[in-house]
């Protein structure tokens, strides 16, 4: 195979334009080994795996002519616990001297280093587009999906005309309390939101405050963001910021356990449709996990569709 070249090594000027004199790699002929990676690997650990932190623990691979890192691979010192406990890990080799066999080699580092800590997989630290180029990098590595996150996005006009008569007969049927009210963001006890969006969904205490305050970056709309309560027990919400003049981002979606599966759902979303619709909305988008098997088929029957799916894609060990 021809010797491909990258990475700089000296520099030297053409008119004002900085070139490289780049080394030419030929894993085939000159090989490749791994070691753990040292201080001096740090800018270049840095430059391949710009997503990882400097906790992680690494590994390199370096090109057995030049002595060069040409690959890296870090696992996380944070782990997951589901499906089973396992860090997260990024790997990357350059463009030249891939399919040597050095992203396996840095893979087989990793498992041989989790296996050693006790636990039972290695998380991809981060999730990927389901079929692009990352995702088939991982599952060149034998890994596979453990988690599929979409993102979906609701015409709102067909929201009103099928979920008004749902409400309206539960009404009927007296399955919704007469002690029931739901209320825009801005009049709601904002503390008690704030506590239902950590017990429920976790996330930044002071960025939290702030959105539901309606101020900074994302911040939650108060008129269509809405608020149940049943009498004064505070029970679901439903928490949306405007992406544009007629899209609005749903970020958080929030029933407690007793009122699931039933009108409190549906009528939230009703109201803050009606809100959103009020105020030139037109779509909703919002994220759906694995678990939320009835978000997906119900956003499916409402005329939703999928514009992104994500996965987050893991190797057990065996
Ligand atoms: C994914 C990556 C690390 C693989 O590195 P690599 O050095 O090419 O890996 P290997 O040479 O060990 O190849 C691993 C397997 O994938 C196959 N493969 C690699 N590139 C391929 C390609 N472009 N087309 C088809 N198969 C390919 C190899 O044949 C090998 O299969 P085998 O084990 O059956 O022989 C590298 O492509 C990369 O850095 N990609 C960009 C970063 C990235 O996406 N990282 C996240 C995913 S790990």
């Amino acid at each position: 195979m021809k010797p491909a070249s990258i990475l700089p090594d000296d520099w030297h000027s053409q008119g004002d334009i900085a070139v490289t004199a780049l080394p030419l790699f030929d894993i085939s002929a000159d090989g490749f080994s791994l070691r753990t990676a040292q201080a001096s690997d740090a800018q270049a650990c840095r430059m391949l795996l710009p997503a990882v932190n400097a906790e992680a623990s690494y590994v390199v691979a370096v090109d057995g002519r030049h002595g060069l890192v040409v690959g890296a691979a870090a696992v996380t010192a944070a782990c997951r616990q589901w499906p089973v406990p396992g860090p997260g890990a990024m790997l990357h080799v350059i463009p030249p001297c891939r399919r040597f066999g050095i992203g396996s080699a840095l893979c087989s580092a990793l498992l041989a280093a989790v296996r050693r800590q006790g636990m039972g997989a290695i998380y991809a630290a981060r999730r990927s587009l389901d079929e692009g180029e990352e995702t088939l990098g991982w599952r060149r590595l034998g890994f596979t999906p453990c988690e599929t996150v979409q993102e979906h996005q609701l015409p709102l006009d067909k929201f009103v005309p099928r979920l008004a008569p749902v409400i309206e007969s539960c009404r009927r049927l007296g399955r919704i309390p007469p002690e029931a009210r739901i209320v825009p963001l801005y009049a709601a006890d904002r503390e008690q939101v704030l506590q239902l969006h950590l017990d429920h969904l976790g996330g930044e205490r002071d960025s939290l405050a702030q959105r539901i305050s309606g101020r900074g970056p994302g911040a939650f709309h108060p008129r269509y963001s809405r608020v149940l309560y049943v009498g004064e027990q505070l029970v679901g919400c439903l928490l949306a910021h405007r992406e544009s003049s007629t899209v609005a981002s749903v970020d958080a979606n929030i029933v407690i356990p007793e009122f699931r599966n039933g009108w409190a759902n549906l009528w939230l979303k009703l109201e803050a449709t009606q809100g959103a619709l009020a105020l030139g909305i037109t779509y909703f988008h919002f994220t759906s996990f694995d678990h939320y098997e009835d978000t997906r088929s119900f956003t499916a029957k409402l005329g939703g569709v999928v514009t992104k799916t994500m996965v987050l894609m893991h190797r057990r060990l065996t």
